[in-house]
């Protein structure tokens, strides 16, 4: 072992055993993520251990092998055929202590976690400890700072965008507003998007404090002076409440509001031709790391291409939210 930069460079080949989890909320298109890192591994000569359940697993040794039939006719499945967790077991000290262990049981001598934000922390919480990592970035919401883009984005973006569409035409019937909260947690990447494709009139985000008079009554009434008889506003859980707002909305304007909370729905179905691609290429890149002995990194996404950064650096990037995407929406909205 080498120290290169501030990686930690294994000689190529080191590894003959990964082990491969899926953590936090599950995304559409971990299933073609586990797939690829799969039979890419097979490919390259690794014995490739499933662990279920996130973290848990690798605390109670939910560990099974995996062959290039336990992968077969899951992409095009939403979830994940891992399962998920959060694991706050996994935060503590003996949840660390019990999951090395297990590790050594089971001969995983590196992990390929696929996640979030979450899921990077308990990586470089076991890279501290000695266990060598790979990051891949699954989340709907889109907020891993390093990465352009995250497994899962895209077909929740199709979900919401078909609910926006149907919520439309009963809002149009009878002239209404309708009020719909997405996903993203502390982000607002899903409801800035879905704005601009759905036409909404306003946005409420967290990375941008609105003021509820200012930023959604007054657009709202200058709307229906502009002749509009219905309207959509999207809410941010982050940015937040939609059965709040629409209630202001109601009282202040006198619009008719209802509120719909999409939740759940926005994690599942079938991953987008985006999704199920970009998952397969960063699967095959985080093996190829692993083939090379480059670890405790996460693959990304830059420019578009495929690409792979330190998992210490990249946990300090935080994604900016494109606010010139506010004022388009705005625009389009007039
Ligand atoms: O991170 C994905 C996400 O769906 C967030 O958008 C949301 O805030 C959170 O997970 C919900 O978590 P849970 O499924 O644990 O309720």
């Amino acid at each position: 072992m080498s120290l290169v930069g501030k990686d930690i460079k294994y000689e190529s080949n080191a590894f003959k055993t990964i082990g491969v989890l899926t953590s936090g909320g599950d995304a559409p298109g971990m299933n073609a993520a586990i797939r690829a890192v799969v039979r890419a591994g097979i490919f390259h000569g690794f014995r490739v251990m499933g662990i279920r359940k996130g973290y848990n697993g690798l605390i109670y040794g939910d560990v099974t092998e995996m062959t290039l039939r336990s992968v077969s006719d899951i992409i095009h499945r939403g979830g994940t055929i891992l399962q998920t967790a959060r694991s706050p077991l996994f935060k503590t000290e003996e949840g660390l202590e019990k999951a090395m262990s297990m590790v050594k049981i089971f001969g995983i001598e590196v992990l390929v976690v696929i996640g979030g934000d979450g899921t990077f922390r308990g990586a470089m919480d076991l890279s501290k400890l000695g266990m060598p990592v790979v990051g891949i970035p699954g989340t709907i919401d889109n907020d891993i700072g390093c990465t352009e883009y995250t497994i899962g984005f895209d077909t929740a973006l199709n979900t919401v965008q078909d609910a926006i569409d149907k919520i439309r035409d009963t809002a149009y019937s009878h002239e209404r507003c309708s009020v719909l909260e997405v996903m993203g947690r502390h982000a607002g990447h899903i409801a800035i998007s879905v704005g601009i494709s759905g036409g909404a009139e306003v946005v409420v985000l967290p990375e941008y404090k609105a003021d509820i008079e200012t930023d959604v009554i007054k657009p709202l009434i200058e709307c229906r002076n502009r002749g509009k008889r219905h309207y959509v506003v999207i809410v941010a859980e982050g940015g937040g409440s939609a059965v709040e707002i629409s209630d202001i909305i109601e009282k202040k304007t006198g619009i008719e509001s209802r509120a719909t909370i999409l939740g759940h729905i926005q994690r599942g179905g079938s991953p987008t031709v985006r999704d199920r691609v970009t998952a397969s290429l960063m699967g095959v890149r985080a093996v190829e790391l692993l083939k090379e002995g480059r670890v405790n990194r996460l693959v990304a996404m830059t420019a578009g291409k495929i690409t792979d950064i330190d998992i210490k650096e990249a946990m300090e990037i935080k994604k900016e939210m494109d606010l010139k995407l506010i004022s388009i929406g705005k625009i389009l909205a007039l």
